[in-house]
């Protein structure tokens, strides 16, 4: 039995909780920073507005006090990448060395073009600290549907503890050593679904969509691997994998902000009302470190274009059709 607790009470956090608490093995804790968050699930059983109809259980331990982390087996960072950073300040106090620590959010730092678990590892001091990724929307994890993610750490015993204590026989988990890869695979795949979002909000075709998922995993695996990350990452769960669960589900709110796009709602207005956009503030951070890499990211480019400086969205699907005739890989070719 594990001590497990969660941080964030949004549709992740909850679903993984549920997941955990289902093995029939585990204590389960959610910690919330907002104590109307935690009132409001109990009053109603469910989170209404984050993952609706699902049940919470009664002995699933809810609370906005952080101190509750304190001699945990594992803590799971669920919060999006924007909260992050604050929410390790507010855990340290109480994390020790001992900790298996998770994080499930997927996004890069914006202002220091950190991963999140360098932000994590930065706050903590933690060895033992462990990515959980790939196609895995909560509405589906918390209801047992058949999912498959990979726990990804430069630690193996870390990944091994996640691995069995985590995995059910509706959670298979495997193993990974490229924790750049795994990550940036999360993170980078938000901007495509907002590009394919797009493009059905436009009323565009079904090419274009496999067009923007195909070229865009291929400018995914050059950041990645420009980053340091290896290539065959991009080919798994953590990257084509979660590229196309993301870019096709309905379940997808980067889709869905896309669409809100597409048919003409500001970029800001379209975040607004979905609420959590990973792929918005990832496109900003992606095309810097794309720059500061020296890599060509052209899709990137023009989504930075359309959500950040008044860009056409049909115009950036002219420049991307209209850029010279290369090989399809090209750097096999130069
Ligand atoms: N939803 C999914 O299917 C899914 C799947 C895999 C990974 N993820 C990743 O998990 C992360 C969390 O996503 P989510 O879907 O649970 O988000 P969500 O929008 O459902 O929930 C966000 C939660 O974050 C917390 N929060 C909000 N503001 C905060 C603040 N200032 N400080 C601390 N906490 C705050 C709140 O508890 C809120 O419920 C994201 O990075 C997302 O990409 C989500």
């Amino acid at each position: 039995m594990a001590d497990i607790v969660i941080l964030g009470s949004g549709g992740f956090g909850l679903s993984l909780a549920v997941s955990a608490y289902n093995t029939g093995n585990h204590s389960v804790t959610v910690w919330s920073k907002f104590q109307q968050e935690i009132d409001d699930i109990r009053a109603h059983g469910e989170h209404r507005q984050k993952l609706p109809n699902v049940k919470i259980p009664e002995d699933i331990r809810l609370t906005s006090d952080i101190s509750c982390i304190k001699g945990c087996d594992m803590l799971i960072f669920s919060v999006p990448s924007g909260f992050v950073r604050s929410v390790a300040g507010l855990a340290k106090p109480y994390a020790d060395d001992n900790m298996v620590v998770v994080n499930s959010g997927k996004g890069i730092e914006e202002e220091s073009l950190k991963l999140l678990s360098e932000v994590i590892t930065e706050e903590l001091g933690t060895d033992k600290l462990v990515v959980l990724s790939g196609p895995s929307h909560a509405e589906e994890v918390a209801r047992g549907i058949p999912t498959t993610i990979a726990a990804a750490s430069y630690n193996k015993n870390a990944a091994k503890y996640v691995q069995e204590q985590l995995g059910s026989h509706n959670l298979r988990i495997y193993l990974n050593d490229d924790v750049k890869g795994c990550e940036l695979g999360g993170a980078l795949k938000n901007i495509i679904a907002l590009c394919c979002g797009i493009c059905d909000g436009m009323g565009g075709g079904d090419n274009t969509k496999a067009a923007l998922m195909t070229r865009g995993i291929h400018e995914i695996a050059k950041l990645g691997t420009a980053a340091g990350a290896k290539i065959v990452t991009f080919s798994g769960l953590t990257g084509i994998g979660d590229l196309i669960v993301t870019c096709t589900s309905v379940h997808s709110r980067n889709a869905r902000a896309g669409r809100l796009i597409g048919q003409g709602m500001s970029p800001e207005e379209a975040v607004r009302q979905v609420g959590t956009v990973e792929g918005y503030a990832c496109c900003n951070a992606a095309y810097k470190l794309a720059q500061k890499l020296g890599v060509e990211m052209p899709i990137t480019e023009q989504l930075n274009k359309v959500l950040f400086h008044g860009g056409n969205a049909q115009e950036a699907i002219t420049v991307l059709m209209n850029r010279p005739m290369i090989y399809e890989h090209e750097e096999l070719h130069l």
